[in-house]
């Protein structure tokens, strides 16, 4: 499997104090950051936007290569989400990863004006399309949506629009702190037998006690919000999330 990349969700940080628990996270030994969108339409809660992506972007270096230190996972938890794909890109988002079951459109384009429309009419199009902005593109499953419909598009014959990471959910997204689902690790499982060089994230309700579970099932980047944010000593959780990925 691909190295283990721990990915603290800043959406359990002090918003008053973004920055800071930013940089100290990324201090502490953090990989990525993971950036928690939401819009109140897809999920029943909201968060932050481009304003605030770009300003603590300001205070964490940019990543020297693609999935190094430093990327912002940004997870759109947003309807209609080929429609933010420039903003965030010019906010400092290096991995720009949608929800499946946001861009599946029933409307179908008619006569596509531009990449953006295009992008609008499959999971797809709408990769190709962060691939052509200059983002990594990742896609995200909600426990509800069996994971069959990724096949398809993980196998794309055209390598553009092949995503370069899955994030299967181990909660109903929306908020942090809740209780993990180990209900949704057959998924894990069945991508890695697949892909055995896939980037395969989780995230929800993972910590020191149900990340051996998530990282046997095959999943080597680990969302952490509560445990990470909440510890005593979050390098400490740091280190040992990643030593239970890597054996
Ligand atoms: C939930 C978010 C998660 C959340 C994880 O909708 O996508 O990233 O912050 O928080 P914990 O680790 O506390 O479950
Ligand atoms: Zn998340």
């Amino acid at each position: 499997a691909p190295p283990a990349i721990i990915a603290p969700s800043i959406l359990s940080a002090n918003f008053a104090n973004l920055g800071h628990d930013c940089s100290k996270k990324i201090e502490q030994g953090a990989d990525w950051l993971h950036v928690d969108i939401m819009d109140g339409h897809f999920v029943p809660n909201m968060t932050i936007g481009c304003p605030v992506v770009s300003q603590i972007r300001g205070c964490v270096d940019r990543p020297s290569e693609p999935c190094g230190r430093g990327t912002f996972d940004c997870h759109m938890m947003i309807m209609e989400p080929h429609k933010w794909v420039r903003e965030f890109k010019n906010a400092g988002c290096d991995l720009y990863c949608f929800h499946y079951e946001a861009a599946v459109s029933s409307v179908a384009a008619t006569e596509p004006a531009d990449k953006e429309t295009t992008a609008r009419t499959s999971p797809k199009q709408l990769i190709k399309y962060i691939h052509e902005e200059g983002m990594q593109a990742g896609i995200a499953i909600k426990p509800d949506t069996p994971v069959d419909v990724l096949w398809d598009i993980v196998e794309s014959e055209d390598p553009a629009e092949r995503p370069d990471m899955v994030l299967v959910m181990t909660v109903h997204p929306g908020f942090g702190g809740q209780k993990f689902m180990a209900s949704e690790l057959p998924k894990v499982a069945a991508l890695r037998e697949r892909y055995p060089d896939l980037n395969i994230e989780v995230d929800g309700g993972l910590g020191l006690g149900t990340i051996d579970q998530a990282a046997d099932a095959g999943a080597n980047v680990i969302v952490a919000g509560s445990a990470v944010f909440g510890a005593q000593d979050p390098a400490d959780v740091i280190a040992k999330l990643r030593e239970a990925v890597q054996k």
